[in-house]
């Protein structure tokens, strides 16, 4: 049996961890990163269509969620989405802000996962990739790690990077909930999180033939006395053949609960009695649902005719059927039954309890030389590339002192 000892063992070549083994490399420890995948940072790769959106510029506490969200400041605050850039442009890779300060490689998102194994490997960290870890146990004061091959691995910190559960098929597993529970430590319940929500099977006939129609809306939470799930935010929605997606659904899905609505506003600040009533004063002969087809997509203007009994001219439509309209379209309440789970969500709200670990330093307060970052810790953000920045920002402050 093949025996190694290394300073530190980072378990996940996720954003996390090699940002982990870099900083932790560069400091002169000793560093072994393993992961079960055939390759480094998929997550990266495919994130953001191929193009990775890195970080956000206006990246701060107040976009995260998790039983205390002021956890993130401190990693936040060191590691910024600044610090990140210019780590990017050091490396020459080409970027560009899309839209709410989310940034994005101009090229491909494989330039970011190339810097950091190059990183890695002029850091001196190994990587060893197709390879898990069967079993954790306490040595010492350090540990001792069977992986999968067979070999044993001592290491003075053990860095749990190994995400959380969003995507299976790409390797997530909840293997950092397991680590913490054999150390006592507390999980947060977990859930899919930034994922599309369904809707059941009468409701979802009325969607489906909107398939493809997307609208610039406002979308809030209506939590049943939860202020902390009370959110709203202003971004594309998109119906689709299962239910609702798009920025807006996704954002909104990690404050939403099962047996709760949300309430979409479909013509932001737009005063859609007002117009039409205008519409009617000024060309009542024009049918409704072409008049409410100026102000949302001409197929939805339709489908909430037909839903609100609102046909033929405007002329012959009273100000109670324009109201209907007006809170079809502005104040439209849905009630999703569940969303599309782990299978699609980009990642998992909960996880590892942020009162066990210093906020410094990642390391878990009752147990010396373990060490969680990312996603598997309970500090989940927006939509935007706020996890991301989580994932640098974390992995940067256990590189400090792992
Ligand atoms: P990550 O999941 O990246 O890495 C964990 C690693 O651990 C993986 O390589 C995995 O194989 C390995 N692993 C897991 N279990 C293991 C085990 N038992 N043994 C060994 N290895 C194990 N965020 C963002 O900010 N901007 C964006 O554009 C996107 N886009 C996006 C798209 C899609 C489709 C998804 C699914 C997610 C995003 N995200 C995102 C979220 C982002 O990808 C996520 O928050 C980070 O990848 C988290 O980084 P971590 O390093 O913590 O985990």
């Amino acid at each position: 049996m093949t025996r190694a000892s290394v300073d530190v063992l980072v378990v996940g070549a996720g954003a996390a961890g090699m940002m982990a083994a870099i900083e932790a490399g560069r400091r002169g420890r000793r560093v072994l990163v393993v992961d079960h995948a055939d390759r480094p940072g998929e997550k990266i790769r495919i994130s953001g269509g191929g193009r990775c959106n890195f970080t956000n510029l206006g990246c701060g506490p107040a976009n995260f969620l998790g039983e205390n969200p002021r956890f993130a400041t401190s990693a936040l605050r060191r590691y910024t989405q600044h610090d990140f850039v210019k780590r990017i442009d050091k490396a020459g890779i080409a970027w560009h802000e899309k839209t709410l300060g989310q940034l994005f490689c101009d090229d491909s998102a494989k330039q970011i996962v190339r810097m950091l194994t190059d990183d890695m490997a002029s850091a001196g960290a190994a990587l060893n990739m197709k390879t898990g870890v069967e079993r954790i146990a306490r040595s010492g004061d350090g540990w001792s790690a069977t992986l999968s091959d067979g070999s044993l691995v001592a290491a003075a910190s053990l860095v749990v990077a190994t995400g959380g559960k969003s995507i299976p098929k790409m390797g997530a597993t909840g293997w950092a909930y397991d680590v913490a529970r054999q150390f006592d430590i507390r999980v947060t319940e977990t859930r899919p999180a930034l994922v599309p929500l369904t809707f059941e099977a009468g409701l979802l006939e009325t969607l489906v033939p909107l398939a493809g129609v997307a609208v610039d809306a406002s979308v809030a939470s209506a939590p049943e006395g939860a202020k902390a799930r009370k959110a709203s935010f202003k971004e594309a929605m998109l119906f689709t053949h299962r239910g609702l997606s798009g920025p807006a659904i996704l954002q909104i899905s990690s404050y939403w609960r099962e047996g709760e609505a949300v309430v979409a506003s479909m013509a932001p600040g737009r005063d859609v009695f007002e117009e039409l009533k205008a519409a009617k004063a000024t060309n009542g002969r024009q049918a409704v649902h072409t008049a409410l087809g100026h102000i949302v997509p001409r197929r939805l203007a339709e489908s909430l005719c037909v839903r609100e009994g609102a046909s033929g001219n405007l002329a012959d439509l009273s100000d109670k059927v324009l109201r209907r309209l007006d809170q079809a379209v502005n104040a439209w309440g849905v009630k999703p039954v569940g969303s599309e789970g782990y299978r699609t969500a980009e990642v998992t709200l909960g996880g590892i309890d942020t009162a066990a670990l210093d906020q410094q330093t990642m390391q878990a307060k009752a147990v010396p030389g373990l060490y969680f970052v990312g996603e598997a810790v309970d500090v989940t953000g927006w939509l935007g590339g706020y996890n991301f920045q989580w994932a640098w920002s974390s992995g940067w402050a256990a590189g400090q002192v792992c």
